[in-house]
């Protein structure tokens, strides 16, 4: 299954800069998500969205190919996904080119030793800015209070970005992760920053 899709959906994670017209066309707003985990948000977003551009980049590979099938099943023309590292795979997508980033619940690294490895970093939103079309938005949910905090620190000292809000889209579906997480007390904190 995944040999006979991968290459009618997926993009590859290294490469030349893509011609997001080629990949979406007639999409004129195209959104990336970071850490699509199992695809339930993805999945569920193409098929309600489908005048909207989607790329879900995960290294797992059982949540892409979940992703393939689906693509295949309900024929969904705006998704595409990538298998890889999504912080690899940014240098493919052009300057101001994406419309919204999303990275929800992305991995807290709890140990001091292991924190230099979160998404949520100044060096690594700036490359982030650098996709996001002006007046575009980056959305990060996460419920590690911890991170939370640095998330709205990291964006708030950022002059790449207006303002921070809290804001949960009203699209974004409890995944099974965020499901897990609230069964255990643990609320999510949504953030929404808008690029300069
Ligand atoms: C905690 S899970 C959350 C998944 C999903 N966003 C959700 O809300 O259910 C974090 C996901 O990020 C993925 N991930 C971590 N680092 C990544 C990277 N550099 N590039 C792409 N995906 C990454 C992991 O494989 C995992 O699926």
């Amino acid at each position: 299954m995944y040999e006979r899709l991968a290459p009618l959906f997926a993009l590859a994670e290294t490469g030349p800069v893509l011609d997001l017209v080629e990949s979406f066309p007639d999409r004129r707003s195209i959104r990336l998500e970071i850490g699509s985990g199992n695809g339930d948000l993805a999945s569920s977003f193409a098929r309600s969205h489908p005048d909207v551009g989607l790329i879900a980049v995960d290294v797992h590979r059982p949540g892409i190919a979940r992703l393939l099938a689906d693509i295949d099943a309900f024929g969904l023309g705006n998704l595409r996904v990538v298998e890889g590292d999504a912080l690899v795979f940014l240098d493919r997508l052009p300057d101001a080119s994406i419309d919204e980033v999303w990275a929800f619940f992305p991995d807290p690294w709890p140990k001091n030793a292991q924190s230099h490895r979160r998404l949520v970093t100044s060096e690594r939103m700036a490359r982030i800015a650098r996709v996001l079309k002006s007046g575009g938005s980056l959305r990060l949910a996460t419920d590690v209070a911890a991170y939370a905090q640095q998330m709205r620190g990291v964006l708030a000292a950022d002059p790449n970005f207006v303002r921070v809000e809290d804001e949960r889209p009203t699209w974004r579906i409890e995944t099974h992760f965020e499901r897990e997480g609230r069964e255990r007390g643990r609320a999510a904190v949504d953030l929404r920053a808008i690029r300069r």
